[in-house]
């Protein structure tokens, strides 16, 4: 195996405002772009090329990341869709720069997916079942929130089916994990030109055609990190060291300091906190399970739980923020509360001593706007 396609152009809509400025899977898990942890696990299982699909902010890929020599060792091209062409159509544009022939094995990867799967037997099971597509498949607790792709015995996938709506029709627990090996051929085989879904035309456009389909199921870590408590996880678990990844920039950890972040001795950090270079992080201030982008700050005594914290963005002094979401340069002032999913918007500044959360009130000024799920209220 050598060749991959990695998905990096949606607009992360379910991860607002953190994708603002930023794409999705350049957005910081543990240090680093997410997508760096990706690349290095694939150039660990001797991946030698990736092409990148981009397409929204698609020119920060490159500018970042380079060719891909130096940071890890492999060949970085890129792709770049005018208009979004949804996942099957980015994949079918990207085999303009592949150089796999017909019958080769070539890797894709969904952009924003943790995973420990192990990416080598995946190969080597696609070569055993002479699949069209081998699919990893993961199983979830509770499948009612995805599409199901039950298999037969020996891994054959049977069908594609839509989110389940009634206890009948969960028929397995087995889901797409967004990691395919594609025989070359199939993906030539995809109509150009126009927006394609591999998960809802191509694949099941491939099975009701005879096509074989494997799915190999791996129980190893998997996360989607499309949303930010479960990007905040992700990241987390990263720095804890429950998912390897090579590109970690530091030991295994309760948390994770990059050089140039200031974090006051009497600071408390843990969960896996993740504290960017330049961040600053005042006395008395607890940082649980969150992450801290670069140039953020925090305020003496504030507490931040299972939070994201934009780049530049400020929490005053006293402010706990648990579950929260803070868009680039927005600023809480002092003695504020806010929890559960609340979304502030880039550049948002909220005054001192202003805001307590309150379940099921609404109040929206222009600065939240586009974002809030819950809101705050003005005491
Ligand atoms: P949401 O808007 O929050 O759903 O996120 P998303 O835009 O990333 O969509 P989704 O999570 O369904 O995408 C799965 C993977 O495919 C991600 O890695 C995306 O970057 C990628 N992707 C989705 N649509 C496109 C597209 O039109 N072009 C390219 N190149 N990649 C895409």
């Amino acid at each position: 195996m050598s060749e991959a396609i990695l998905l990096v152009g949606g607009k992360g809509t379910r991860l607002r405002p953190l994708t603002t400025h930023t794409p999705k899977p350049m957005v910081r898990a543990a240090g680093v772009p997410f997508l760096a942890h990706q690349i290095s696990r694939a150039a660990a299982a001797g991946v030698t090329r990736i092409v990148l699909a981009t397409s929204y902010l698609a020119e920060v890929f490159e500018e970042h990341f380079g060719d891909g020599q130096r940071e890890f060792g492999l060949k970085l091209v890129y792709v770049t869709e005018a208009e979004p062409l949804g996942t099957g159509g980015a994949i079918r544009n990207a085999a303009e720069q592949l150089t796999a022939g017909p019958n080769d094995p070539v890797l894709v990867f969904n952009g924003d997916i943790l995973s420990g799967v192990d990416i080598a037997e995946l190969v080597r099971q696609h070569h055993l079942s002479r699949a069209d597509v081998t699919l990893h498949l993961t199983r979830v607790p509770d499948p009612r929130a995805f599409g199901l792709v039950p298999t037969d015995p020996d891994g054959r996938v049977l069908a594609f089916l839509e989110k389940p709506e009634t206890p009948e029709q969960i028929v397995t627990d087995q889901i797409n994990a967004g990691c395919y090996v594609f025989t070359r051929s199939v993906i030539d085989a995809i109509p150009t030109g126009r927006e394609v879904s591999v998960e809802r035309e191509t694949f099941p456009g491939l099975l009701s055609g005879g096509g074989l389909l494997h799915g190999v199921v791996d129980s190893t870590y998997w996360l989607d990190l499309g949303t930010p408590a479960a990007f905040a996880k992700g990241s987390a678990d990263l720095v804890r060291g429950l998912v390897d990844s090579p590109a970690l920039p530091g030991p295994v950890g309760d948390a994770l300091v990059l050089p140039g972040a200031q974090v006051s001795p009497r600071a408390v950090l843990s969960g896996g906190s993740a504290i960017s270079e330049d961040v600053h992080v005042d006395d008395g201030a607890v940082i649980e399970s969150s992450v801290l982008l670069p140039g953020a700050r925090v305020g003496a005594d504030a507490v931040v739980r299972n939070s994201i914290i934009g780049s530049h963005a400020q929490v005053g002094a006293r402010t706990v923020l648990d579950g929260v979401t803070l868009g680039d340069a927005a600023r809480i002032g002092a003695d504020n509360e806010l929890t559960t999913g609340a979304r502030i918007a880039c550049g948002t500044d909220l005054p001192d001593g202003s805001l307590r959360f309150s379940p099921g009130t609404m109040a929206c000024t222009p600065h939240l706007g586009a974002v809030p799920q819950t809101v705050p209220v003005r005491v």
